[in-house]
């Protein structure tokens, strides 16, 4: 076959949400070498920098094909000045001095290094770097003052940075599935985030809980941690509201939503070998706080290991958008809502869809939100944009 002479007229839609992105491409090495610099630019906090490099990235995810050359980057959306820079250099050189420039610098090694603590964010790690802190165990010899996630991010940073398989995943989701059946009959479990996409390992495992019967749900997940700590299976957990609840600029919506929406970022004890049995004899735990580290003086050792897990219960009316809010991928998401923002005028969030006139649109599947949004449905294994 005739290479590029005569390029087929591949369209590609500029928003991520117009678009299928299979968790497969065949642009890793143009993908992998952009998404080091958006990285980078998240480091920076430079927002716009990094939101510029993932597009670009995600549009070469969707092509069906190799980049060979620039020709095959005509008529391509979303791809800026320096992405299209890097891309070149890639294609002519087999490596982009920037990106390898920053994949060596000290800076990108240690808040690589810092933020892949657990409860370590961007302006933490930025502090510490530029106090001369560069790994993870600076920050136990060195005295840094950390707060309970951090303590566990460091305690369990091994484990929590060793992906999490879909059997891992699968365990859990038996555990949870005992958790909430102990406390409440009839809830629906659903595995969300990258394992619903498709993917075979992850950095955790997403949970969205709900219940046929409106107001069922409430008040389940203090029930579900208790009961998951009085199995010895949690090591760690933080419950907040959604973080919607207090963005300014997140659409009007009913009050009586507003203690409803619960998530929890926990950190799970898995068994090995005997995977979602549900027990563990190791039950020492603080059950006075709403955050804390469970069984302190524990490693993980041959018979277990620590899993972050993301728990979220939501009311059934918002269950819809909230399995479409937990799918991801992150870069979907935030295009779904710019879409829905900037194309139609509406507001999107993980609870609701509002059109242009402020009026609820109510949706009861996935589905249905893409169609009030004008939108093809994309169905999560093409979601990975
Ligand atoms: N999410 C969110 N708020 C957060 C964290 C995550 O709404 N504070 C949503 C994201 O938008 C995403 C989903 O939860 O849709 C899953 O996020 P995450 O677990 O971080 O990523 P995954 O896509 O599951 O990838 P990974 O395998 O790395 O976990
Ligand atoms: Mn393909
Ligand atoms: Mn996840
Ligand atoms: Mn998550």
């Amino acid at each position: 076959p005739k290479p590029s002479a005569d390029p087929p007229a591949t369209t590609v839609k500029s928003y991520a949400c117009q678009r299928r992105t299979p968790l497969k491409h065949h642009n890793t090495f143009l993908t992998d070498a952009l998404e080091i610099l958006a990285e980078n630019a998240e480091f920076n906090e430079n927002e716009g920098r990094s939101v510029a490099f993932r597009r670009s990235a995600s549009v070469l995810k969707a092509l069906p094909h190799v980049v060979r050359g620039m020709d095959d980057l005509k008529n391509l959306p979303c791809l800026g000045e320096h992405s299209v820079r890097v891309i070149k250099e890639i294609l002519e050189d087999g490596t982009s001095s920037e990106v390898e420039s920053t994949r060596q610098s000290e800076q990108y090694q240690a808040m690589k290094a810092l933020t892949g603590v657990f409860g370590v964010g961007v302006k933490s790690a930025d502090r510490w770097f530029r106090e001369g802190l560069r790994r993870p165990l600076d920050l136990i010899h060195t005295g840094q003052k950390l707060n309970l996630a951090q303590q566990a991010g460091v305690q369990y940073y091994n484990d929590l940075n060793r992906p999490v398989t879909k059997r891992e995943a699968v365990a859990i989701s038996h555990i949870v599935e005992k958790a909430v059946n102990a406390v409440l009959s009839g809830a629906i479990i659903t595995l969300m985030g990258g394992f619903r996409r498709g993917k075979e390992v992850g950095h955790d495992v997403d949970f969205l809980i709900t219940h046929l019967e409106e107001g069922a749900e409430e008040g389940l997940m203090p029930k579900v941690l208790n009961w998951l700590e009085e199995q010895g299976l949690l090591l760690y957990q933080k419950t907040t509201r959604n973080s919607y609840l207090e963005s300014k600029d997140g659409p009007a919506r009913p009050p009586h939503n507003l203690d409803r929406f619960e998530r929890c970022f926990s950190i799970f004890k898995l068994e090995k070998g005997k995977e979602g049995s549900g027990t563990s004899l190791n039950t020492s735990y603080d059950s006075g706080t709403t955050e804390g580290i469970t069984g302190t003086t524990e490693q993980p050792g041959p018979s277990w290991r620590a899993v972050r897990v993301d728990l979220v219960v939501s009311p059934f009316s918002q269950f819809a958008f909230a399995t479409l809010g937990w799918t991801g991928s992150k870069l979907f998401e935030r295009e779904l809502r710019r879409w829905a923002g900037q194309e139609k005028g509406m507001s999107l969030s993980s609870h609701a869809l509002y059109d242009s006139k402020q009026r609820y649109l109510r949706a009861n599947s996935e589905e249905e939100i893409f169609a009030h949004l004008g939108l093809e449905y994309i169905p999560p294994s093409e979601r990975n944009a």
